[in-house]
């Protein structure tokens, strides 16, 4: 199949505007030139979704936003098959407004070990699944496919669009983390975190910061500033994927955090990752189930226990999470089942487990950080 009707067909489909022409044929030159290539083609009813919720209008007023959603859909290199590791492959979006990990900003891809029901995903922004639809399927229903060959390299067709990572705040907000989104805000963090190249955030729930809301909102400016940076890695995109037994990890504080796999679990210190590998414009963040101390070197997990104790000794816990009032609330449901535990990722256990999609991200979170983005 030649490559250019393909990607003509799958994106043209759609053309509503004269800003979007402009950007597929613009994309398409940079197409062109590319070898070695995987491009992941939204079908048809990828595209028919999008186009029923207005906001490929709303994107097609905006050239570099189309270009830059469309570039995160091209992953450099063939893949002809993928592992049921998560691997986190490299695309086309690279350093810009959309984009400020070094190298280029990643997709995680993971595949399923059900050799009956053979199935790809793909995991982008907000924990956005995509899967792999067989060639000549008309349906929904997804797999492995084979991908269809070109000159350039390889294309698979996916039942929903990838979504852009978006900024560390809005990320969060979208993810419901928002006693962590008051405490960035408190601190004075908000606006120098999302402007950080390649950054790694551990984000307590809103549950770990009400479990020491009593003792942690009444800190100081400074305290508060400190442990909110302890939750930041400046300079590193740490995956699940590199995230090994042991691994050292120096914060914005100048303090390092630890972390430990455990019984098939990893911990940041004593902290459980409860939900990895959520992708934004400049990194990477992992769910946390506790608020890290960097007054505490001792701080690690038990393996005997079922929970963990609040890394601040004697804190209490408030009434209701704490920071959150003034934080926005989210605008999309986002499944923050794991993909895959990070942990059994890690242990290599066979089981990778296909995820439960329990709700639709809003073509709004689809292109609304995008949009937001190209003002700054
Ligand atoms: C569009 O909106 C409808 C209803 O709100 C929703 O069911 C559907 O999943 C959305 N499509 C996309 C691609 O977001
Ligand atoms: C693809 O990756 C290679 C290194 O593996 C790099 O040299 C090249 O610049 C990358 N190309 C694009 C378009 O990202
Ligand atoms: C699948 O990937 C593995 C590791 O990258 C490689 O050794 C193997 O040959 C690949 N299989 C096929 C059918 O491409
Ligand atoms: C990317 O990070 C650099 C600092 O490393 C910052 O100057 C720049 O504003 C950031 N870009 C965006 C779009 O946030
Ligand atoms: C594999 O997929 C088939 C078909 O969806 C399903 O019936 C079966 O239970 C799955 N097996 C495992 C081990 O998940
Ligand atoms: C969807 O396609 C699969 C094969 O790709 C087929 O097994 C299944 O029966 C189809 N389902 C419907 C409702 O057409
Ligand atoms: C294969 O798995 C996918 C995802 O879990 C599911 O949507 C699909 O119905 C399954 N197909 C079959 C034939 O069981
Ligand atoms: C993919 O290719 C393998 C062998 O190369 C074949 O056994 C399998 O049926 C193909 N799957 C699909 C969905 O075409
Ligand atoms: C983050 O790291 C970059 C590159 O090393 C450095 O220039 C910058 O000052 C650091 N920012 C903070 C807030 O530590
Ligand atoms: C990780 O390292 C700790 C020691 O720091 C050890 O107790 C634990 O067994 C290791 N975990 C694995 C899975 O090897
Ligand atoms: C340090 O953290 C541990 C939990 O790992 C906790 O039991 C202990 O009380 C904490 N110590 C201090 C001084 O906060
Ligand atoms: C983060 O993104 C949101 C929504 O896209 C935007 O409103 C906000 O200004 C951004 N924040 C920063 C600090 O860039």
């Amino acid at each position: 199949m030649h490559f250019k009707a393909l990607a003509l067909a799958s994106f043209v489909s759609a053309a509503a505007g004269q800003s979007l022409t402009e950007a597929l044929e613009n994309f398409q030159e940079q197409l062109a030139g590319m070898t070695d290539i995987t491009l992941l083609a939204p079908s048809d009813a990828a595209f028919a979704g999008t186009l029923a919720n207005d906001s490929l209008t709303e994107l097609t007023a905006n050239e570099a936003m189309i270009t830059s959603l469309f570039s995160y859909h091209v992953l450099n290199g063939t893949y002809s098959n993928f592992s049921i590791m998560p691997e986190f492959i490299v695309t086309a979006l690279m350093q810009g407004p959309y984009s400020n990990v070094t190298g280029g900003q990643v997709v995680e891809v993971i595949a399923s070990s059900n050799s009956t029901n053979a199935t790809v995903s793909f995991f982008s922004g907000l924990l956005q699944e995509s899967m792999i639809i067989p060639p000549g399927s008309t349906n929904s229903s997804s797999g492995s496919g084979n991908g269809t060959t070109f000159d350039g390299g390889i294309i698979y067709v996916i039942d929903q669009f990838l979504v852009v990572p978006e900024n560390i705040t809005n990320t969060a907000v979208q993810l419901n983390l928002r006693s962590a989104v008051g405490a960035l805000g408190a601190a004075d963090l908000d606006t120098s975190v999302n402007g950080l190249t390649d950054v790694t955030c551990f984000i307590p729930d809103n549950e770990a910061f009400q479990a020491v809301g009593a003792t942690i909102a009444t800190s100081s400016d400074a305290d508060l500033a400190r442990i909110m940076q302890y939750h930041i890695v400046n300079g590193t995109v740490g995956y699940s994927s590199t995230l090994t037994n042991g691994t050292t990890l120096t914060t914005l504080n100048g303090i390092d955090v630890t972390i430990t796999e455990l019984d098939g679990n990893i911990f940041v210190n004593s902290a459980r990752v409860i939900t990895p590998n959520v992708l934004v414009a400049n990194g990477v963040i992992h769910v946390i189930d506790g608020v890290l101390n960097p007054g505490n070197m001792t701080a690690s997990a038990d393996p005997t226990a079922t929970s963990q104790e609040p890394a601040f000794s004697g804190a209490s816990a408030a009434t209701d999470a704490p920071f959150t009032s003034g934080v926005t609330s989210a605008t999309t449901s986002v499944n923050t089942e794991a993909p895959t535990s990070i942990a059994s990722a890690a242990a290599g256990t066979s089981e990778a487990k296909a995820p439960v999609q329990t709700g639709a991200i809003g073509a709004a979170a689809l292109f609304g950080g995008a949009a937001i983005m190209m003002n700054m």
